[in-house]
């Protein structure tokens, strides 16, 4: 329609008048926002922008591969594929604290996204994923303060990068309009949020390569059924959360102490509050049965019926 080809016409015209000839370095996450704004940014300047995609061992299953089909095969992008599972993973070791944990993994990818734009040299201009909500909420301390939430901050001063925001002042459904103008495909563009520190923010507890496993075997059961259940644009976030436990139960004749999953699924308009989705009876049972006999390590499944406040949204 009108309203989106000029929302993308204006936003290439706006990259092309800032950043000239100079190259442009895209960190992208997996998630909706760094996708659209490194796709805007590629169609203006094309092959003057690197995407960085660092695999930080926490993302959703199959999330590096969609990121290497989109961006590399599609859009032919240049595109630096860091796989740095076990540097985050390594860093995280004996960690148990949730905040620990967000700072060691802002820290962690800081650094790594660091290193690869010193590798490339000469580069000016770093793009971000901003939306209109975000630049309007920074001005209040509420968000932040909450968690400490992680993005490219943080990177020291001589990489003082001149920032890109072609989203600045977009919403959040007009990034997902933007997005499908521009081809990106829809699981990419209707995907749901997900946390900066990824995996490690829904493992209470330690967070070891075995128990990543679980949970991201797990997660992918959650969204598989959801998506099949015809739910995903409904809810706000539907995933699985591991606890720091584990329970008995039996199998077969076989008594099993594994863990269980909380099913954690809501609705909400800006995640600042969340109701807890009524899912339907049959998909919860089809996601606990799925659970218990495709995810090695799990025995038992629970769900969440928590609200935001008093609970957030993410476990930890
Ligand atoms: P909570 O758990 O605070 O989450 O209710 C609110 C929303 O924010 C997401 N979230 C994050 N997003 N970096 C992010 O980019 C983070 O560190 C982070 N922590 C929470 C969460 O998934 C939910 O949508």
């Amino acid at each position: 329609t009108w309203t989106h080809l000029s929302i993308v016409e204006q936003a290439t015209q706006a990259v092309r008048a800032q950043v000239g000839e100079g190259r442009v370095l895209c960190a992208l996450s997996g998630g909706v926002d760094s996708a659209v704004a490194a796709a805007l940014v590629h169609k203006a300047v094309g092959e003057q922008l690197t995407c960085v995609f660092v695999d930080t061992g926490l993302m959703r299953a199959g999330e590096g591969e969609q990121v290497e089909a989109t961006f590399r095969r599609q859009f032919h992008v240049d595109l630096v594929h860091v796989k740095a599972a076990d540097r985050f993973l390594g860093a995280l070791a004996g960690v148990v604290d949730p905040e620990a944990k967000r700072k060691i993994v802002g820290e962690t990818f800081v650094r790594v996204f660091e290193e690869v734009a010193r590798d490339l040299g000469d580069v000016r201009y770093l793009v971000q994923g901003t939306l209109y909500p975000d630049v309007i909420e920074s001005g209040s301390a509420h968000a932040a303060s909450i968690k400490s939430h992680h993005n490219v901050g943080g990177l020291p001063e001589d990489m003082a990068f001149e920032l890109v925001e072609p989203l600045r002042w977009l919403f959040k459904d007009e990034v997902r309009a933007v997005g499908e103008e521009l081809g990106l495909p829809e699981e990419l563009v209707w995907r749901q949020p997900f946390p900066g520190p990824g995996l490690a923010v829904r493992i209470v507890g330690e967070v070891t390569p075995e128990r990543v496993a679980v949970l991201r075997a797990a997660d992918a059961v959650v969204l598989e059924e959801v998506r099949r259940a015809g739910l995903e644009r409904q809810l706000w976030q539907s995933f699985a959360v591991l606890p720091a436990v584990r329970t008995v139960g039996v199998m077969g004749d076989e008594r099993t102490y594994a863990y269980p999953i909380v099913i954690r699924a809501v609705t909400s308009e800006d995640a600042m509050t969340a109701d807890w989705a009524r899912l339907p009876y049959e998909l919860v049972d089809r996601i606990a049965r799925r659970l218990v006999n495709e995810v090695p390590g799990v025995n038992r499944v629970a769900l969440d019926v928590t609200s935001k406040p008093p609970g957030t949204i993410e476990w930890e």
